[in-house]
């Protein structure tokens, strides 16, 4: 079953909005097979946002991710990662339609609530990096 990595960012984790993303998911129909409450550490940051290291916002972007605790998911169902990426709605706050969660609770392009893999190859990487085998769980659905 294909699979993405799913992260409420430190604003989103403030404003308690952890609960109302893990339901839209729900309510789409996925699967939560992995999740964590961490602090980041500056590794798994520079590592995790390695394609952005020469961006002007490489430095703000780390400090940000490491400031204060994430909800690192796992999320599985079918075609899961387009999916998930039209639900968070474009990167930029400003821009992402209202009914999306970027556009229903963002308001700037740092902080803008969620991070979702962006593609196949992102979801096999950013999964690897932040979820050890065993973290991350199959069940068939029986209730
Ligand atoms: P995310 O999906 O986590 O992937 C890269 C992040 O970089 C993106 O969301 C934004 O939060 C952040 N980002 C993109 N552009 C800028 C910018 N101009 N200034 C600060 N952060 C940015």
């Amino acid at each position: 079953m294909e699979k993405t990595f799913i992260m409420v960012k430190p604003d989103g984790v403030q404003r308690g909005l952890v609960g109302e993303i893990v339901a839209r998911f729900e309510k789409k129909g996925y699967q939560l097979v992995g999740a964590k409450l961490m602090h980041v550490s500056r590794d798994l940051a520079e590592a995790h946002y390695a394609e952005h290291k020469e961006r002007p916002f490489f430095g703000e972007l780390v400090d940000f991710i490491t400031s204060s605790p994430v909800f690192a998911m796992v999320w599985a169902g079918e075609g899961v990662i387009g999916t998930a990426r039209h639900m968070m709605g474009k990167t930029n706050p400003k821009e992402a339609d209202l009914g999306t969660i970027r556009g229903d609770f963002g308001v700037s392009v740092g902080m803008n609530i969620v991070h979702g893999s962006d593609s196949a190859e992102s979801a096999e990487r950013e999964l690897s990096l932040w979820f050890k085998e065993e973290e991350v769980t199959s069940y068939a659905k029986t209730l």
